[in-house]
């Protein structure tokens, strides 16, 4: 018995893992174990020696069942360790850089030209890119052969259907789904036959404005294009309305504003003007309103229209159109 102690103490203290040890457990203390064994093999012994051999292997089988619960517990603590020593982390190592993306320029104006006026409580829509010359001509007030079309060069899919040359078919579209009082913005793409240069993409960004109430009037129109200037280009910019002409607007007008760059004293980005033309804008003219069904003595309203592109030049002092479509990451990652 003693040998059977000693062999299982040796076993013991070399096992590495859990079924090493199970082995040995079962190896000496299991039903056919050899410990087991000499106490089945009792019988033949002479009673007297029974109880003591009796005691000796019982108090063997303790013995041996804690020290097998401390190796238990040993190898846990080990395996415990390789885990974590397998899992540590260098926190010297360099991290990976991570590219972060930015935002294209013309999507922070967008979102500055948005934010300013759905805090005026307009709402935004969207219309179609490839349009009905209905909606994009002939419901503005552009007929056929009216001289107006040739302000805009424009790309013919069929007699009737083109690629949008102003984001204002986009008001007909509204005023003939909604009754008055209404306010949106339509931002979207434009299309235009023209040579690509430092100042025109056949494909450019838009946002029109259209207000229309009873008793709108021109003041309304200049109040909230002022205070859209100014949010745009700083309080103190200078601003004025000049005389202009659209078909779909009466009277119209187009929006300067002191130039940036000279501060209205002259120079080559204003073309020695002083001013620089943001956007196009005027009274909605009483025959669009009864073209989409509105009662023009009983309502009016603005409307403006603006270049995307452009303003992003004016106010990034950028000098070539071509930066924003150009998509390199040197340019871009500057806003
Ligand atoms: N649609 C005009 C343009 O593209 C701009 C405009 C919109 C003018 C609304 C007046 C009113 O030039």
């Amino acid at each position: 018995m003693k040998k059977i102690k000693d062999r299982a103490e040796t076993a013991l203290a070399n096992a590495e893992n859990f079924e090493e040890l199970e082995k040995i457990r079962i190896e000496y203390l299991g039903k056919k174990g050899k410990l087991t064994q000499v106490l089945r093999g009792m019988g033949k012994l002479p009673p007297e020696e029974r109880p003591l051999i009796g005691q000796l292997a019982n108090q063997i089988r303790e013995e041996l069942e804690n020290q097998i619960e401390d190796v238990k517990k040993e190898i846990k603590e080990k395996e415990k360790h390789a885990k974590l020593k397998q899992e540590v982390i260098d926190i010297t190592i360099p991290g990976r850089k991570y590219n972060i993306g930015k935002k294209h320029p013309l999507t922070l104006i967008l979102e500055d030209i948005k934010g300013f006026f759905i805090g005026m409580g307009y709402e935004v829509v969207e219309g179609p890119e490839i349009e009905l010359d209905y909606y994009n001509f002939e419901a503005l007030n552009i007929p056929e052969n009216h001289p107006a079309r040739d302000m805009q060069d424009t790309f013919y899919i069929n007699d009737k259907i083109l690629l949008r040359t102003q984001t204002s078919p986009v008001q007909v579209r509204v005023m003939e789904k909604t009754s008055p009082p209404l306010r949106i913005i339509a931002p979207g793409r434009v299309y235009r036959s023209d040579e690509v240069d430092a100042t025109h993409s056949p494909m450019f960004h838009q946002v029109e404005v259209l207000a229309v109430d009873e008793n709108l009037s021109l003041g309304d129109l200049k109040g909230t294009l002022i205070a859209f200037a100014r949010h745009l280009f700083g309080e103190d910019r200078g601003v004025r309305f000049r005389p202009s002409y659209f078909p779909f607007t009466e009277p119209s007008a187009e929006l300067d504003i002191s130039c940036i760059a000279c501060n209205g004293a002259g120079c080559r980005l204003c073309k020695y003007s002083g001013w620089l033309e943001i956007l196009g804008c005027g009274m909605v003219n009483p025959k669009v309103l009864e073209i989409v069904g509105y009662d023009p003595e009983k309502v009016s309203g603005f409307a403006a229209g603006m270049g995307v592109e452009r303003i992003a030049l004016l106010k990034y002092g950028i000098d070539d159109m071509r930066l924003f479509f150009e998509n390199d990451l040197r340019f871009l990652y500057q806003f």
